[in-house]
């Protein structure tokens, strides 16, 4: 046994510098819900039903959960070390990997790619929950008598692209502002469990409704013929890496204030599971939702034969099925856009974090002002989208989704197991898991990351 119980300390940890304002999550479930609030968003409730239906229905799912195992979850790890062995902000934890100048520098560089595409990932992931929020609103104002306004808010306009995304970037600053323990561990723990239940509420009720069968059928009987499209991994393994935040600096940014009694290979296996069984659960709701709109007369496949787009869906096709279905349809609506937006807000926070705790460390400033201005300046790349909608929106997204995320989570993976010295890497992952160099993660995992993960990620990409 090695010096581990010293080392056990409180999240708080001293060992790191300039620590002392460095408060971390409190316990390990808040640690787990943060984390899980982060992975768990849109793409589990809205990318990946749909990228299922469209790509085979559970052959996209077993390819998936392929890809969340052999890729997503190993390069979880590695960034989640990077962050709780420096415990500093994403660049200077990747810059302390190594003395050597040169390795200093990738370090850097990578870091500053990394906040930088985590940044434009946030500007537009405001855009869209901004729709969510006004999607939410909407039942309410046309109950309240206030036909206009309700209008106004599910009409795509400059005008309101630009107020919702400004309330949803708002209530993430003020969240991020009030630090880790009270701010995004506090809000985890409250907004997670209200989005298993309301997903499940929903769930269970969409496929009681008559066309459900269809979707459900669609989503678990396999279509195999598919399964060796080369796009059909693609798509797979972007849907795995965006959904558990990797690649971008985020997860690190919450690793560096994991606590080192905690087991890293456990703990990341504990987020991948979850975010994995949200994506699994929010087929059952999305993809019968959008068979039972069939039913009730709503179009979900274009001129072409395929399935509408995944943002046509969302905002056409299930608001359709929700008017149609009387009464009721107000109130399940708004639970809807009310699970989307927390799925978001949730995500949205892990977001701002990295960006907020680098530019808190590096210009020693408190938080609510860095909090503030690097709102302000999200909200600013946001606006620049909105009024070039056409031409940025969909490029943004493909360029930090399909492009920079793998490139960078393979760069970290890099990074930590080919310029870390080996003996530090054990070292930090024996905290918390003192029998760690007798197991299998140990034996498999850092050449698996070293080798074989830029080997297939290439093979996958060419
Ligand atoms: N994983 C979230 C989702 O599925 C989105 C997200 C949160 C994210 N943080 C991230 C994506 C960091 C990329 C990078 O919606």
């Amino acid at each position: 046994m090695t010096s581990i119980q010293s080392t056990t300390t409180a999240p708080s940890d001293i060992s790191a510098g300039e620590a002392s304002s460095r408060s971390g999550f409190s316990s390990r479930m808040g640690f787990v819900m943060a984390a899980a609030g982060s992975a768990v968003g849109l793409g589990n409730i809205w990318g990946f039903p749909t990228q299922a239906a469209q790509n085979g229905g559970a052959a996209f799912l077993l390819v998936y959960l392929i890809m969340v195992v052999v890729l997503a979850y190993p390069m979880l790890v590695a960034e989640l070390t990077i962050g709780r062995l420096a415990k500093k902000n994403p660049i200077a934890a990747l810059s302390s990997l190594s003395e050597k100048p040169l390795w200093r520098k990738s370090g850097i560089l990578a870091g500053i790619a990394g906040i930088t595409t985590l940044s434009l990932i946030l500007s537009f992931y405001a855009i869209i929950a901004g729709w969510l929020i006004a999607f939410m609103i909407e039942p309410l104002a046309r109950m309240a008598g206030m036909p206009e306004v309700a209008d106004w808010l599910i009409n795509f306009s400059t005008a309101r692209n630009m107020t919702m995304m400004a309330v949803f970037i708002l209530l993430t600053t003020y969240i991020v502002k009030n630090g880790v323990s009270n701010g995004i561990e506090a809000w985890s723990k409250k907004l997670m469990p209200m989005l298993f239940i309301l997903l499940i509420a929903l769930a269970g009720y969409i496929v009681t409704l008559p066309g459900a069968e269809v979707g459900l059928k669609m989503y678990l009987v396999p279509d195999f013929s598919r399964i060796l499209e080369p796009s059909l991994l693609v798509s797979a393994m972007g849907q795995a890496f965006f959904s558990l935040s990797i690649g971008t600096c985020a997860i690190m940014a919450y690793g560096s204030y994991l606590s080192e009694k905690e087991n890293l290979p456990k703990t990341a296996g504990i987020v991948a599971t979850l975010d994995t069984s949200v994506a699994v659960l929010a087929g059952l709701l999305i993809l019968p939702a959008m068979t039972v709109a069939q039913a009730n007369g709503v179009a979900i496949y274009g001129n072409d034969g395929t399935l509408l787009s995944s943002d046509t869906l969302v905002f056409t096709v299930l608001p359709a099925l929700f008017n149609n279905m009387g009464s009721i349809g107000s109130i399940v609506a708004v639970a809807f856009f009310a699970l989307m937006t927390i799925a978001a807000l949730t995500s949205s926070i892990s977001m701002l974090e990295a960006p907020v705790n680098t530019a808190c460390e590096y210009l020693d400033q408190p938080r609510p002002k860095m909090a503030l201005v690097t709102g302000s300046i999200i909200a600013l790349i946001s606006a620049i989208i909105i009024l070039n909608f056409g031409e940025l929106f969909g490029f943004v997204i493909t360029l930090t989704t399909v492009y920079a995320q793998p490139i960078l989570a393979m760069a970290f993976g890099l990074l930590l197991t080919w310029v870390l010295h080996r003996d530090r890497l054990l070292k930090e992952l024996k905290k918390g898991h003192p029998e760690l160099e007798q197991g299998l993660f140990w034996k498999i995992w850092p050449w698996y990351v070293k080798f074989i993960c830029p080997v297939m990620m290439l093979m996958v990409f060419i």
